[in-house]
């Protein structure tokens, strides 16, 4: 096994306890992955990620239809995450929560706007919101695929949030942002409609983000932090 493959295993088993502590996913809902050449690994389904070893992340081959190599099996979303590395250049690593206030509000159905201007680091004035297709399914990868047109992040209805990243600490930094956006968007509409930022607006700060993610490129696996608490310098 490359040296760097090896590393990515150990690294997501640490993301996805990081995940998991940050408060963004609970128990072994969700999951996570990160690109290898022409492939990728992906937790395996259903395992506390306490209980993961490196080893037992999954690998499959990006077209390698449903074969993986492995003790487990991988990951029920495995289909909507090689389907994303697919369409995606820009996806080094994946992300899939089921974040309490995401979750939440995948369930109006209905885009995110732009009530707060870290919107912009999903890529635009929007966080598309998808229809409800069951997990696993064809139809589910096929609506993620097209929710993530041109934006990093995506609410799946009446299910969580898929984020994308240029690596496993670029994915799970997007993944605190959008389930910080859902808590303060949530919060705000119980007190009264939020205004909106103008597209114009999200646009220039979309651009005064290249390069900002560039720092989450390089973060450590965090130690003990709460949802809203990863910083960057802008
Ligand atoms: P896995 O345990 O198979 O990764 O699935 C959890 C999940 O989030 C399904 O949407």
């Amino acid at each position: 096994m490359a040296a760097t493959e090896a590393n990515l295993r150990r690294e997501l088993i640490a993301r996805a306890l990081e995940m998991n502590r940050l408060g963004v996913n609970q128990g072994t809902s969700g999951n996570l992955s990160a690109r290898v050449p022409g492939a990728m690994l992906i937790t395996p389904t259903a395992t506390p990620y306490d209980e993961l070893r490196p080893a037992m992340i999954a690998r499959m081959k990006l077209d390698g239809g449903d074969a993986w190599t492995g003790p487990l099996k991988p990951s029920s979303e495995w289909r909507f995450h090689r389907d994303i590395y697919l369409a995606r250049d820009d996806a080094g690593a994946i992300v899939h929560a089921h974040s309490i206030y995401a979750t939440a509000l995948s369930m109006l159905r209905e885009d995110l706007r732009a009530t707060h201007y870290m919107i912009a680091a999903f890529g635009g004035p929007t966080v598309r919101c998808t229809d409800y297709a069951p997990y696993g399914t064809p139809e589910l990868s096929s609506l993620a695929v097209e929710g993530l047109r041109d934006r990093t992040g995506v609410l799946l209805g009446s299910h969580g949030m898929i984020v994308t990243g240029a690596n496993l600490a670029q994915a799970l930094w997007r993944a605190v942002e959008l389930e910080t956006l859902c808590k303060q968007t949530w919060i705000a509409t119980r007190a009264g409609p939020p205004a909106i930022l103008p597209d114009d607006e999200i646009a220039r700060i979309v651009e005064r983000f290249r390069g900002y993610g560039a720092a989450a490129t390089e973060a450590p696996v965090a130690k003990k932090r709460t949802p809203g608490s990863v910083r960057q310098k802008k």
